[in-house]
């Protein structure tokens, strides 16, 4: 089974979101999230995101709480997903070099972080298109035996 993280600067707000929305979507990965920062670690998911996913209908784990994607993350995940920009920048001078080609970004635009827009409705459009169309991404790759 391959194995995806989404990764966001926090881990409470956009890469847990994304991580559960992946989860109502498939049973056929294996599908955390974390932080590039230590900013939040020990935190739980903002109330913002835990709001969308009961309007939603998103099942998740409220025990959930922020980490820091750590070295051995890196070697385990096979997709490492950057939820904006600077994530896949950070995630970029983070990672061992042989283990680059595992980061890319989540979607052609970054998704806006409602920690500073307040909008998690807007995110978490984006974060269902994202993961719809990472999994037929996902699927075609397997399928195609790239992976
Ligand atoms: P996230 O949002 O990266 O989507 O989890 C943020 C959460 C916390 C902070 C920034 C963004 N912060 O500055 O602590």
């Amino acid at each position: 089974m391959k194995k995806i993280v989404f990764v966001c600067l926090g881990n409470i707000c956009r890469s847990p979101m994304a991580e559960f929305v992946m989860k109502s979507l498939t049973d056929d990965y294996e599908i955390e999230s974390r932080a590039t920062s230590s900013w939040e670690h020990g935190n739980p998911i903002h109330k913002g995101t835990q709001a969308i996913f009961k309007n939603h209908g998103v099942d998740y784990d409220s025990s959930k709480t922020s980490l820091q994607i750590s070295k051995r993350d890196f070697e385990y995940f096979d997709y490492i997903l950057g939820m904006d920009e600077s994530n896949v920048s950070d995630l970029r001078q983070m990672c061992p070099q042989s283990l680059k080609h595992k980061i890319h970004p989540f979607a052609a635009e970054s998704v806006p972080d409602p920690w500073y827009t307040g909008d998690f409705e807007e995110t978490y459009d984006r974060v269902l298109t994202g993961c719809r169309d990472w999994l037929a991404r996902l699927e075609n790759e397997i399928n195609d035996g790239k992976y």
